[in-house]
């Protein structure tokens, strides 16, 4: 017999995938239009509203920022009805919001669930990461070698040449030297102007993607929702926290971290079972973005469950009425 708790985590996901969903919906107008600001703002009101709604204790512990930057699903806002069970919510209204406004590809709604004290509350820093997808024996790469170095002990453990390779990187000045040591073996870059949760994701079905790993530095935050993904998805990840001046260490203090060199493996950054939950916002590799017709909105959602493997695609058709 499907328990009470058991039953509980399965309509749950399902409330999540509509607030991952109503997000996008609210930033569906936005595409293209380039205001970044305008698209942010209207997938935070629209994610607040349908998270409020979900019976659930929650307490975000990833959000839009600090109590005192940001108005609303501020780090430690408690959210839902305050009925039903304790938990921590990660989530990032637009991921992407540059590639929204410019109408590029693989911006995403995201939102994790966890039970309370299960997701790593990681500050608003920087997250040198590392991620590949499912299949690699334990530790295969690791972030203390080179990046060379993990191409080549991919390589190794995939069974081809490194020139085989494709790894994803966020184009940014700071990673030209990690850029050239992977040139240095012959694999493949795919450069991408923004969005590394999709950048990690795409690891996880490497057939689809032709991304094997991905690697450099980005959001902390974002770090811990990709970390969800892979425990949903299958995959290994691992972070670490980069602090560039004091008010970043004031940070981790805040946010109770107090060994600011450790390396976070997947489950250190997500300890427990978790939902995840994305929603396209414009077309990418793992997801459709927004489709608008004349007479409706469509979306495509990816809920994930960690604890069973389950992995849903739904597609969501919102007819559009005359005012
Ligand atoms: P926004 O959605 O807040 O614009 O973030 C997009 C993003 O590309 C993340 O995916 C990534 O982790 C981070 O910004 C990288 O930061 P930076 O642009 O400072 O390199």
């Amino acid at each position: 017999m499907v328990s009470q708790i058991e039953f509980q985590d399965r309509m749950l996901s399902l409330g999540l995938a509509r607030v991952s969903e109503a997000a996008a919906m609210a930033s569906a107008r936005l595409v293209g239009r380039g205001d970044e600001k305008a698209a942010d703002q209207a997938a935070v009101n629209a994610m607040r509203e349908q998270l409020n709604m979900l019976d659930i204790r929650g307490v975000v512990v990833i959000g839009e920022g600090e109590r005192d930057e940001a108005p609303m699903l501020f780090i430690g806002e408690e959210v839902g009805t305050g009925e039903g069970p304790a938990v921590d919510i990660a989530l990032d209204p637009l991921e992407g919001t540059t590639l929204t406004a410019k109408d590029m590809p693989n911006a995403l709604t995201v939102i994790a669930m966890a039970p309370r004290g299960t997701l790593l509350h990681a500050p608003d820093v920087y997250m040198d990461k590392l991620a590949i997808g499912p299949g690699y024996p334990k530790d295969v790469v690791s972030l203390e070698m080179t990046p060379a170095e993990r191409v080549r002990a991919l390589a190794r453990a995939r069974g081809c040449k490194d020139r085989d390779i494709t790894v994803c990187v966020l184009e940014r000045p700071r990673h030209e030297e990690m850029i050239a040591d992977i040139r240095s073996t012959g694999a493949a870059i795919r450069l991408i102007t923004d969005g590394d949760v999709a950048g990690v994701i795409h690891c996880a079905e490497p057939e689809k993607t032709g991304i094997d790993m991905y690697m450099g530095s980005g959001g902390a935050p974002e770090g811990v929702l990709a970390a969800s993904a892979l425990k949903c998805m299958g995959g290994q990840m691992w972070g670490r926290l980069i602090f560039r001046n004091d008010d970043e260490r004031r940070r981790a203090a805040k946010a109770g971290i107090t060994d600011l060199d450790r390396i976070y493996s997947r489950d250190d950054m997500v300890t427990a079972d978790v939902i995840f939950a994305a929603t396209g916002v414009t077309d990418g590799n793992i997801l459709a973005g927004i489709r608008r017709e004349p007479d409706f909105l469509e979306t495509e959602t990816l809920l994930m469950r960690s604890k069973t493997g389950s992995i849903r695609r739904m597609i969501y058709r919102n007819p559009v009425r005359s005012e």
